[in-house]
């Protein structure tokens, strides 16, 4: 490449980078095929967004966007005008009803000088139109340019998940809506809600008050980690917490909310273990109701758990059909996981029930459990997914298994013949996980799954066959709240990392490149993000990593991570703010002999929002 032409591309702002010289035009996830062309449509008052399906929910989506932005004039009915008079000008269509046979949740965009066009049947409409959105560039008020191209893109998998625990912590409806945006800016269809747990029961129901009157409070909450070495036991923050639940009218607003954005909703109603919250409200649930169940004040497994009897099962089948009657998915998530069986082994009600089923031990009455729970929901039409514990004791015949002990439950249930989700937090999937081994980093549960590991991981193990791999029908990343209790700090763990997620759910692996991905598209992305108005993890400078470097002369390329920042540095060792020097051009350092520099660096972008500070000692 020429010197000026590589100087010139590198004074193009990072926005047009990406889009112009981007071989994915800057999108996330990367679309399965695209194919850029010179110029651009230029997005005027004057523009008219032509439909064929104007009632169309994907329509209404895209009325929202427009109004909100600013941007074109109406939309219009192409029914309304005469074929003859069709303007094919200064237009973007936007087709519904077609005969093609495109791919399941596929669109097809075109853009030249004259006229934008989305082919997509519903989902793939919605998805046509979040990459176009993702293109647009705002001049001026009511006006926008947009590169041209052509893109046909379509998902790798049906199921692309993100779940957020709201027991461990609550996050109200407004919350909610905004995370489930941010899904669906990056293509995920899936919102697994983790509704109840030891430390909280968060949905009403009807038929059992006490679930949310008793179960959705606690009487004070664990401060600092529960567990390692820096937990300090018995140390609590003194404070009630809740009552903090969903209303039935609320969970009804978020499922349509999250439909109007092709979002199904799966909830999860844990049973048998992670259930202290419902056996206080209703002790007759457990195997030992004198006890005195309280709800969970601090974090990891309780040994008492909901007892195998017909009066447990009828209440939970009473709480399973108002949890129906709210989620028209096809998905109930039933949990499974964690159960020690420590009440069970207690129990002489339990000793007998082995007795009585002839079931082997404990691990049979689990899948006991999971079985008769999932035969009440397949009865009404609904699937059960499960953690992959539900493989102890044998699975129950139709479930949907979500492996998190790594890959070796998901692999055993594609092996079976049982549909499986991806989701192993030893594939850096849990996000309540630390992004960077610093110190630095906000208090989470340990951990470590960094953007990059996140990104790598292949949802379909290598060991499948091609027919069992066809059981991988998607992946999901995990927030579980126990150190997450603001909507702030979630979105700090959820971002970039979703991004990562959304393009191993989405793109084809061999459109996959994490240079491309975190140099280029998340930089511009996370400027988005910033006006977007979302918390995320500011990256350290690209270059910049906590190593020690040994030599006498130094040329540093340190480059920010994010459009529009700025990287600042000290080199006396001293804490850098917004007042140090800035990175403009490599840095070049000369250490005298047996001499040594600390170079420290922050990233702190337009908005404010810094990263953790990198140190790099260069010695001589
Ligand atoms: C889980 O993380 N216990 C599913």
């Amino acid at each position: 490449m020429k010197k000026s032409l590589l100087l010139a591309l590198l004074a193009l702002p990072l926005s047009l980078f990406a889009q112009k010289e981007d071989p994915n035009m800057g999108i996330i996830p990367a679309p399965t095929s695209v194919h850029r062309t010179r110029g651009e449509f230029k997005l005027t008052p004057e523009t008219l967004v032509l439909v064929d399906s104007p009632n169309h929910k994907a329509i209404k989506f895209f009325k929202d966007y427009l109004l909100k932005n600013n941007l074109a004039t109406s939309v219009t009915d192409m029914a309304m005008i005469d074929p003859k008079k069709m303007p094919t000008k200064n237009v973007i269509v936007l087709s519904l009803n077609f005969k093609d046979n495109l791919p399941a949740e596929g669109y097809e965009l075109h853009i030249d000088e004259n006229r934008v066009e989305i082919k997509g049947h519903g989902a793939g409409m919605f998805y046509g139109m979040q990459s176009l959105i993702q293109l647009i560039n705002k001049t001026s008020p009511g006006s926008a340019t947009i590169p041209c191209g052509n893109i046909k893109d379509h998902p790798r998998f049906g199921y692309r998940g993100m779940h957020l625990d709201v027991a461990r912590h609550f996050f109200d409806v407004a919350f909610v809506k905004k995370y489930i945006d941010v899904m669906a800016f990056y293509k995920l269809n899936t919102f697994h809600w983790h509704l109840t747990d030891d430390q909280g029961w968060r949905i009403e129901i009807k038929k059992y008050p006490k679930l949310t009157e008793i179960g959705s409070k606690r009487a004070q909450t664990k401060i600092g980690r529960a567990a390692g070495p820096t937990a300090i036991p018995d140390l609590y923050d003194n404070t009630p917490y809740g009552p903090y639940f969903y209303t039935q009218d609320q969970i009804r607003e978020v499922v349509e909310y999250a439909s109007s954005k092709f979002i199904n909703v799966v909830p999860e109603i844990e049973m048998p273990s992670h259930a202290l919250a419902a056996l206080a409200a209703y002790p007759e649930m457990g195997c030992d109701p004198g006890k005195g169940y309280k709800v969970g004040e601090t974090w990891g497994g309780f040994d008492d758990v909901f007892c195998p009897t017909d009066e447990t099962f009828n209440m939970l089948y009473d709480i399973l059909r108002e949890v129906i009657d709210l989620f028209p998915g096809k998905y109930i998530h039933a949990g499974g996981d964690e159960c020690n069986k420590v009440a069970w082994k207690k129990s002489e009600f339990c000793r007998q029930l082995i007795i009585d089923k002839q079931l082997k031990n404990e691990d049979g009455i689990q899948s006991y459990f999971m079985e008769k729970i999932e035969k009440f929901l397949n009865t009404r039409g609904v699937q059960m997914i499960g953690w992959d514990e539900i493989l102890e004791g044998g699975l129950a015949p139709n479930a949907v298994v979500m492996s998190w002990r790594g890959e070796k439950g998901g692999i055993a249930a594609a092996q079976l013949n049982h549909d499986v989700i991806m989701t192993p937090a030893s594939g850096g999937l849990y996000f309540d996980h630390a992004q960077s081994k610093s110190s630095q980093e906000p208090l989470s549960i340990g951990g470590f799954a960094p953007l990059e590991k996140v990104y790598n991981y292949e949802p379909v193990p290598s060991v499948l066959s091609k027919e069992q791999a066809k059981h991988v029908i998607g992946v999901q990343a995990n927030l579980w709240t126990e150190y997450i209790a603001t909507p702030s700090k979630a979105e700090y763990m959820l971002l970039p990392r979703m991004l990562a997620l959304s393009e191993s759910a989405w793109s084809d692996p061999k459109d996959k490149d994490y240079r491309n991905f975190s140099q280029s598209r998340v930089a511009h992305h996370l400027a988005v993000l910033d006006k977007m108005g979302y918390n995320y993890r500011v990256p350290t400078a690209v270059g910049a990593s906590d190593t020690t470097m040994k030599g006498g002369k130094f040329k540093l390329e340190l480059s920010s991570p994010v459009e529009g920042a700025t990287v600042h540095y000290t080199i006396d060792g001293s804490e850098p703010s917004e007042n140090d020097l800035v990175c403009s051009a490599p840095l070049e350092f000369t250490v005298p002999e047996r001499g040594a520099i600390t170079l420290k660096t922050i990233v702190i972008t337009s908005s404010g929002k810094k990263s953790i500070v990198n140190t790099m000692k260069l010695e001589n």
